[in-house]
C-alpha cells in the first residue's frame, strides 16, 4: 500500500466519506518520477553502523551515506483477558479503518476503550453513522494527555448530546465471546454489550530498531531539533523522536501530523547543509461532529487558565497562562484564537489574563 496520511482513518475513511486514493501523501507516479525507490512490505531489522547498511527483513542491504529513521509509532495493547477476540479492533493502518468500517452499522453496538483523540473521533463517526456507541476512559475526563479536563469535559457532554455514553474513571477488566456478541466487563463490575470493540489508549514509539543498532533511547530515539542522533549519519523524525524542543525547554516526543511533516523539513535542511528552520510551537487539531479543536503549545504547566468566547456554546478558547506569557491554549471552533496563540508563544508576548479574555484582544 502506497504511503497514506493517517487523520481520515478515523474520520473520512472510516465513514465511508473518502476513499483510500484521496488519502495518499503523494500520488502513485511521483516516487518514479523523483527516482525514489519504494520497498514495500518489508521491515528494516538491523542498522550496520560500521558498514553504514540497513538490513531488510528478506537479507537484503541497503547502503546508506544518510539514513532517516521516521518509524512512528504503534498503538498500545489493551492487557486485559480477551482482548485479542476477534471484534477487537484497533486503529493505526488504512487497513483496520477499513475493516472497522464493514462493522460500524446503524443499530450496532460499539464500545471504545480509551477517550483520547482516537477514541473520541472514532466515536462521534459511529455515532454520527447510526451506530450505538459507548466510551471508557480511564481518566477524570477525555483526552487528558493533550487538554486540560475543563475542555475534556465539554467534550464529554458534547458527546453524550450525540447520544453516547461516556464512562470516565473506568477501565476495562476482561473481555468475554457470548454467542453472537462481546461482554466488556469493567473494573466496577458493571458491563456493556458490544458487536464490536475499539481500544484507542495511546501509541508507543516504535524504537526497536535504533535499540538494536545501539543508538540511544529513551521512550523514542533521541534526537535534536534537526532530527540529528548522536550517529552523524543518522536522523530520526516525527513520533519516534524524542528531541530538546528549543521553543518549549524541554525534551518531548510529539504525536502530531504537523509535527512529523515539519521534524522530516528540518531534517531535509540539515542534510542538504541548507539554513535550517526555526521551530515551530506544536499544533494538534481534532473534528469531532460540527466541534473543530486545536491545541497549541504542549505545556507541562501554568499559573492560569482563562477563557475567551462560550465554552458551553462549542466556541471559545482556553488559554494557558504562565509567568506573564501564553503557554498554550485549546481552541474550540476558533481558529483565529490558536493562530493567536502560536504568534504569542512563538514571539514570548508578555500578555495579562484580562487581555486574553477580551474577544477583541488581537495583538501583532
Ligand atoms: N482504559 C481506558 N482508557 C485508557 C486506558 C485503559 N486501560 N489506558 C489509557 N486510556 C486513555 C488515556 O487516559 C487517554 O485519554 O486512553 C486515552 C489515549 O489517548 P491518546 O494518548 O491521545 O492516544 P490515542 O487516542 O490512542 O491516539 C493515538 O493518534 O491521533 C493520534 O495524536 C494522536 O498520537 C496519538 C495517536
Amino acid at each position: 500500500m502506497l504511503p497514506y496520511e493517517r487523520p481520515p482513518l478515523s474520520k473520512s475513511l472510516l465513514a465511508g466519506a473518502n476513499t483510500l486514493e484521496q488519502a495518499l501523501v503523494l500520488a502513485p507516479d511521483w516516487y518514479d518520477r523523483h527516482a525514489v525507490r519504494l520497498h514495500l512490505g518489508r521491515h528494516a531489522v538491523y542498522v550496520d553502523r560500521s558498514r553504514t547498511e540497513l538490513v531488510l527483513d528478506d537479507g537484503r542491504s541497503l547502503h546508506y551515506d544518510t539514513l532517516v529513521l521516521a518509524t512512528g509509532a504503534k498503538a498500545r495493547r489493551l492487557r486485559v483477558p480477551g482482548a485479542d477476540l476477534s471484534g477487537v479492533h484497533y486503529l493505526r493502518t488504512a487497513t483496520q479503518s477499513l475493516e472497522l468500517r464493514q462493522r460500524l452499522r446503524p443499530g450496532k453496538r460499539l464500545v471504545v476503550i480509551g477517550g483520547g483523540f482516537i477514541g473520541l473521533e472514532v466515536a462521534a463517526t459511529a455515532s454520527t453513522m447510526g451506530v450505538q456507541v459507548c466510551v471508557v476512559e480511564a481518566a477524570a475526563a477525555p483526552m487528558a494527555r493533550v487538554v486540560p479536563p475543563e475542555v475534556g469535559r465539554l467534550f464529554a457532554e458534547l458527546h453524550r448530546r450525540h447520544g453516547v455514553a461516556v464512562h470516565t474513571h473506568a477501565q476495562v477488566d476482561a473481555i468475554r465471546c457470548e454467542g453472537t456478541h462481546l461482554a466488556v466487563r469493567l473494573q466496577d463490575g458493571r458491563g456493556l454489550d458490544a458487536d464490536s470493540v475499539v481500544v484507542g489508549i495511546g501509541v508507543v514509539a516504535n524504537d526497536a530498531l535504533a535499540v538494536a543498532s545501539g543508538l540511544p533511547v529513551d521512550d523514542g530515539i533521541l534526537a535534536d531539533a534537526s532530527g540529528r542522533t548522536e550517529d552523524p549519519r543518522i536522523y530520526a523524525i516525527g513520533d519516534c523522536a524524542r528531541f530538546l524542543h528549543p521553543l518549549l525547554g524541554r525534551a518531548v516526543r510529539l504525536e502530531a501530523w504537523q509535527h512529523a511533516n515539519q521534524h522530516a523539513e528540518a531534517a531535509a535542511c540539515s542534510i542538504l547543509g541548507a539554513d535550517e528552520a526555526g521551530a515551530h510551537v506544536p499544533w494538534a487539531w481534532s473534528d469531532q461532529y460540527d466541534a473543530n479543536l486545536q491545541v497549541t503549545g504542549a505545556p507541562d504547566q501554568w499559573d492560569a487558565l482563562v477563557w475567551r468566547g462560550v465554552p458551553s456554546a462549542m466556541a471559545a478558547t482556553l488559554f494557558q497562562w504562565f509567568e506573564g506569557h501564553v503557554v498554550g491554549a485549546v481552541s474550540i471552533n476558533r481558529a483565529k484564537d490558536a493562530r493567536l496563540a502560536a504568534r504569542l508563544i512563538a514571539r514570548r508576548t508578555s500578555v495579562t489574563p484580562e487581555q486574553l479574555a477580551d474577544p477583541a484582544f488581537y495583538p501583532c
